[in-house]
Formats: structure tokens, C-alpha cells, sequence
């Protein structure tokens, strides 16, 4: 009686619809798609008129600029906890039709997996979160909507001597971040998290399931580990070769103001840091203090260290390879590398592994935009000077550069979709972030990263000027007309000569374009 009830509920609806973008609509789409009476799909949908779908929004939205009123809302949210909660959705998505974002962690820099142009609904991974640790093999299989803090924190529960290749920040979300490369301290030693996928798990369009490498096959399975996988369905989960870690990793961080010689210092640093010992990862970053005069600024450069060893081992290495400078016994902490990865996140020295598993994002939220670059050959000390004297001038960007070389470099530009491997002394990244609300200060700060990325541009790669596809950005292209054309500009920055390749696959297995977005890999025509 009750299904029937449904049923016929649709019917009307159907023929009374105005809209198909209505939240109702969508809903009775899925009880129907759904009917399966195990899966309950309307159990773990949120629509707008559901008291806790704001708060289910929010949870994992770090950038202000996509948290605005103003910002495109999803008409629901479907937060699945099995894998049967997804392909009824999908079902509806080809339906009415409207667009699907994925979100796992939410770090996009753009919003790209909680935004949307048009009409759309979410599938908000961070339900299906579980970390399945195989000591035996040294793998784990991880599901996508967990963060790298539950995974870090998996493993170390596990074992004190293995660890994960992967991102800094702890609340980035397995599924964009692995799927879009996934760099870390230990990159130097082990590649990306990329590099360390031994299988994933996927739905595509259809609702077809593939749960390994082998049911789907080698082209798609290089595509999700690098490429971005909303491009081509939903990763549900990866499986991950874990790595071997020392007891003891070794941390530090000094800081050289111009006037205690940081130019020489970053001369040094360029020379050493891809070339030196692959335990040893030394990322340099480029603030404002205050200077000595009233209202004066001047950079500091931080050199934050960690070397997978003990410290005397790590003075040793620094002493012979950048004794400029002056590393001290009393500048370096030896800690589990799990508690590497907590400093590494900016929390205090002696906070509990815990805080790994507080997932939502942080309350003191501000306004970001971000942009990276690829440096392949020295910076002249000329140059360096005049950039400092830009950083100035600009003020608010900041700038962290993250050495290559090692592993990075052995590795061929083809292995993976990500392709800024051999050849690449450090990458930069550019960071603007302010706390006031209002257009016109959002305008004049991404005015000044654009000016600031404008200046590198004689330092830096050219043609293509290369970018990490993780750092997403936008002034680098979109697809507002879904052609090849438009994604080439992009593309060809995110994944230089892997575009086509990726372009190829697409059209293979999604030749309707149905996984897009304004940064996804285009169908050949
Ligand atoms: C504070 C901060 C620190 C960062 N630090 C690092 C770092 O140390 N190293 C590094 O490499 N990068 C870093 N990044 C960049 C980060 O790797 C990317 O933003 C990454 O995409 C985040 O993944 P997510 O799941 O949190 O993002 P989301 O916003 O959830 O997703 C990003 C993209 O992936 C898609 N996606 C997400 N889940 C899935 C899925 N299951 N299936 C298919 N598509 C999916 C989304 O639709 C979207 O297009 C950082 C970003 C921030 C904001
Ligand atoms: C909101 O949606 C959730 C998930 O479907 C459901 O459990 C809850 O009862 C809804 N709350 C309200 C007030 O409708
Ligand atoms: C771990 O991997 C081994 C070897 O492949 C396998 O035999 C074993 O069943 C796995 N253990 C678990 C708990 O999955
Ligand atoms: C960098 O290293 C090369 C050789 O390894 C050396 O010739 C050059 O002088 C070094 N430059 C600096 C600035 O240290
Ligand atoms: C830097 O100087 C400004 C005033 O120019 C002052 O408000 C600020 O507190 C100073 N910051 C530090 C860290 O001393
Ligand atoms: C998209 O298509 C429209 C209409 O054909 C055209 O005017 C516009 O320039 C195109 N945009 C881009 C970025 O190619």
C-alpha cells in the first residue's frame, strides 16, 4: 500500500513538475530509483527544508569565498554510508537531469566539489570513511570520504614504523587529494601518494561498479591517480602501499630574516634541497615580519626541516650539505613520525593523535585563494632580491616552496597523469588568505596574487607554465563551453603532454560528458 502511495505520488509529480531542479522531485526520484528496501536512500539524503542541511553543508567548507549567501546551493545532499546509496542517485542525476558534485574533504581551492554553476546535488563522501590496514601485505584500502588524519592515524594505531606518502594538511579528503596527485614531506623518498595506489574501486554513469584495477582496467585505473577523478565517476576507495618509516623522524625550523643572510641561505637552498639526501626534506617558506624601523616590512625565510632519522644523523647531513645554516642540536626535535605529521599540520609539539580524528573543518575559517608554479632552473640572487622587494610591496602573499628531486625525479612523466617529475629544482606555492568579508576586499586580494604570480613569471616554467592540478585554480581556464579546445588550456598546464591521454580515456568511458565541471577533462569530438 505504502509503495504504492509512492508510486503514485510520482506520477503526479511528474506531470505537475515545474521545475526539475525542485528538491521534492529529486527526492521522490530517489525513494523510486531506490525502492530497493534495503537501501533507504531518503535516510541519508538532506534537502534544503531538512533543519540539518546547512550544517551538513558546512561541515567541510575551509574557503569563506564558496560559504556565502550568494553561493550556488546544492538542491540535496546525499551522504552514503554503503555503496548501494550511490548508483539511485546517479539514476536520478541522468534522469532529470542535474548535475552531480563529489566532495570529499572539501579542500578544493575553487569549491569545485560543493559548487556549481547549474542546477546540482552533492554526494558528501565523509560517511563511508573506513581504514582497513593489512600489516601482512603493508597496505590499506581507504575509503575516499576519509581524511588524511583518520588514515595517518589508522596506520600509526597499527604500526610505529610505517606511514603514508601524502599531504601536510590533515583534513584533506583522501578523494580528491589522492585522485589529483597527493605530495608530502616524504616525496623526496617515496613519490606522491600517487605513486604508492595499488587499486581503487569506482562507479561510473551507469551505476556500473568496478571493485579493482582488473574489472576496470589499467587506462582507467592510470586516469583516477593523478587525473582527477571527477573527470570519470566516483572513487570510492583506494588501495595503498604503505611505506616504511623510522621510530624516531627528526623535525626543525629556522628562521633567517634578510639581514641574517637569507638571500645566501636560499642561493644555498636551491642548490641542495632537490640534490641532498632523499631522508632529508627541507621546505622553505617566504613571509612578512616587521622590520626594524617603524611600519617596515621585510621577509623572513623559514627553513622547516624533517629528516627520517635520528638527529644526529640529521646534523650530520645538514652540516656537510647546507652548513650555512648552522643547524643546532637544539634546533632539531625527534618524534614518531606520526607526531611529525601533527607538526607538520601547525599543531603544537605533545598534542594527542587524537585531534587527527576530528574531521569537520576548523572554526577560525577565513577567505583563500591559491597558486603554484614550477621552478626548473636557479633563481639568481638579482632576481631573488627583486622578489623579496616585491613581496613587500604586495604584502599578504606568502610563498612556499617544496624541493623535488629524489624519488620525484626517477619517476617518468608518463607513470602517473601527474607530470612535473624530472627536471623541476622546487615547486611554489602562493598563498593569500584574509579574515573581512566584502567584494571589494576579495577583489584587491586576488589582485594581488595575480600581480605577485605575474612578476614570477621570468623564474619560472614556461610554455606550458606548469601547475599542479591539486592547486586548483581557475584563472587558468575553464570549460564553459565543454570543448577540447577550452580544456587544452588547462589541461596542458595540469598534465602537459598526459592531456591527451587523459582526453582519450574520457571520451572512452564517459563520451556524454556526464562527470563534468568547470576544470574536468574534456570528450574528444
Ligand atoms: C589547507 C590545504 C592544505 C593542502 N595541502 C596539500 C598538501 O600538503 N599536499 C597536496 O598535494 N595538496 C595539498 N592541498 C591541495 C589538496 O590536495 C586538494 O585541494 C585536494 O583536491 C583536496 O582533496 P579533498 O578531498 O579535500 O577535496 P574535495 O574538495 O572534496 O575534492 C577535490 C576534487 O576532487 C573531486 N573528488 C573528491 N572526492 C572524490 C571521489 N571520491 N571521487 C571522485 N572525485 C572526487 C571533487 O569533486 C573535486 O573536483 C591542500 C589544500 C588545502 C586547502
Ligand atoms: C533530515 O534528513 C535526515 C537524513 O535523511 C533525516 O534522518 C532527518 O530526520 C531529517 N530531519 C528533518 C527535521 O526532517
Ligand atoms: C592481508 O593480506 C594477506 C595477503 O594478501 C591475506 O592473505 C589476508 O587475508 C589479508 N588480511 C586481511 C585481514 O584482509
Ligand atoms: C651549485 O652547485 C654546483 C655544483 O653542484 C656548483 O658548481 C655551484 O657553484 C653551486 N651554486 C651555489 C650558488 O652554491
Ligand atoms: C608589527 O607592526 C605593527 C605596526 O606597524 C603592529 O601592529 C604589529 O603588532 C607588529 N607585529 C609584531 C609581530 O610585532
Ligand atoms: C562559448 O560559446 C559561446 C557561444 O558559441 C561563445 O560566444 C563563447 O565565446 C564561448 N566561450 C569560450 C570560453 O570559448
Amino acid at each position: 500500500m505504502k509503495k504504492l502511495l509512492v508510486i503514485c505520488l510520482l506520477l503526479i509529480s511528474v506531470s505537475v513538475a515545474t521545475s526539475q531542479t525542485d528538491p521534492e522531485t529529486f527526492l521522490r526520484c530517489l525513494v523510486k530509483e531506490g525502492s530497493n528496501p534495503q537501501v533507504f536512500i531518503s535516510d541519508v539524503t538532506y534537502i534544503p527544508s531538512n533543519s540539518s542541511f546547512t550544517t551538513i553543508l558546512r561541515r567541510r567548507i575551509p574557503n569563506l569565498r564558496f560559504d556565502k549567501p550568494t553561493t550556488p546551493k546544492p538542491i540535496a545532499i546525499i551522504t552514503p554510508t554503503t555503496w548501494s546509496h550511490v548508483s539511485p542517485a546517479l539514476a536520478c542525476a541522468r534522469l532529470l537531469p542535474v548535475q552531480v558534485r563529489i566532495r570529499s574533504g572539501g579542500h578544493d581551492f575553487e569549491g569545485l566539489s560543493y559548487t556549481s554553476t547549474g542546477p546540482f546535488f552533492l554526494i558528501d563522501m565523509f560517511n563511508f570513511n573506513s581504514v582497513d590496514v593489512n600489516l601482512t601485505e603493508g597496505t590499506a584500502w581507504v575509503d575516499t570520504g576519509a581524511t588524511l588524519g583518520e588514515l595517518y592515524y589508522k596506520i600509526a594505531e597499527k604500526s610505529n614504523v610505517l606511514g603514508f606518502p601524502a599531504g601536510l594538511c590533515t583534513t584533506l579528503g583522501v578523494g580528491g587529494h589522492i585522485s589529483g596527485g597527493g605530495y608530502g614531506t616524504m616525496m623526496r623518498k617515496y613519490g606522491l601518494a600517487v605513486d604508492n595506489v595499488v587499486g581503487s574501486r569506482i562507479i561510473d554513469s551507469n551505476g556500473n561498479t568496478y571493485f579493482d584495477r582488473m574489472s576496470m582496467g589499467e587506462e582507467l585505473f592510470w586516469a583516477v591517480r593523478g587525473g582527477g577523478a571527477a573527470s570519470f565517476g566516483i572513487v570510492m576507495g583506494y588501495k595503498i602501499r604503505l611505506v616504511p618509516v623510522p621510530e624516531k623522524v627528526t623535525v626543525f625550523s629556522v628562521g633567517r630574516t634578510v639581514g641574517e643572510g637569507a638571500v645566501d641561505l636560499i642561493m644555498k637552498w636551491q642548490n641542495f634541497s632537490h640534490s641532498t639526501d632523499r631522508n632529508l626534506f627541507v621546505r622553505l617558506t617566504l613571509t612578512l615580519v616587521n622590520g626594524t624601523k617603524p611600519g617596515e616590512k621585510m621577509v623572513l625565510a623559514t627553513f622547516i626541516g624533517m629528516y627520517l632519522g635520528p638527529s644526529d644523523k640529521t646534523l650530520n647531513v645538514m652540516n656537510r650539505d647546507f652548513p650555512e645554516l648552522k643547524l643546532k642540536k637544539t634546533d632539531c626535535t625527534e618524534m614518531r613520525w606520526i607526531d611529525s605529521v601533527l607538526f607538520w599540520a601547525g599543531y603544537p609539539i605533545g598534542t594527542p593523535t587524537s585531534v587527527l580524528l576530528k574531521t569537520t573543518t576548523v572554526s577560525n575559517k577565513a577567505f583563500h585563494k591559491r597558486k603554484s608554479d614550477y621552478v626548473k632552473r636557479t633563481i639568481s640572487r638579482t632576481g631573488l632580491g627583486l622578489i623579496f622587494k616585491k613581496l613587500v610591496e604586495v604584502e599578504k602573499v606568502k610563498m612556499f616552496l617544496n624541493p623535488y628531486g629524489g624519488r620525484m625525479g626517477e619517476i617518468p612523466s608518463s607513470r602517473t597523469p601527474f607530470p612535473h617529475r624530472g627536471g623541476n629544482l622546487f615547486k611554489i606555492e602562493y598563498l593569500i588568505s584574509w579574515s573581512q568579508a566584502g567584494d571589494d576586499v576579495e577583489k584587491t586580494h586576488l589582485a594581488k596574487a595575480n600581480e605577485m604570480y605575474k612578476f614570477m613569471t621570468p623564474y619560472v616554467s614556461s610554455n606550458p607554465r606548469e601547475a599542479y592540478f591539486n592547486y586548483r585554480d581557475l584563472d587558468l581556464g575553464s570549460n564553459v563551453n565543454s570543448t577540447y579546445e577550452e580544456g587544452k588550456i588547462y589541461g596542458a598546464k595540469y598534465f602537459k603532454d598526459n592531456f591527451e591521454r587523459l582526453v582519450d580515456i574520457k571520451t572512452k568511458y564517459d563520451e556524454i560528458n556526464f562527470w563534468r565541471n568547470e576544470q574536468s577533462i574534456p570528450v574528444r569530438k
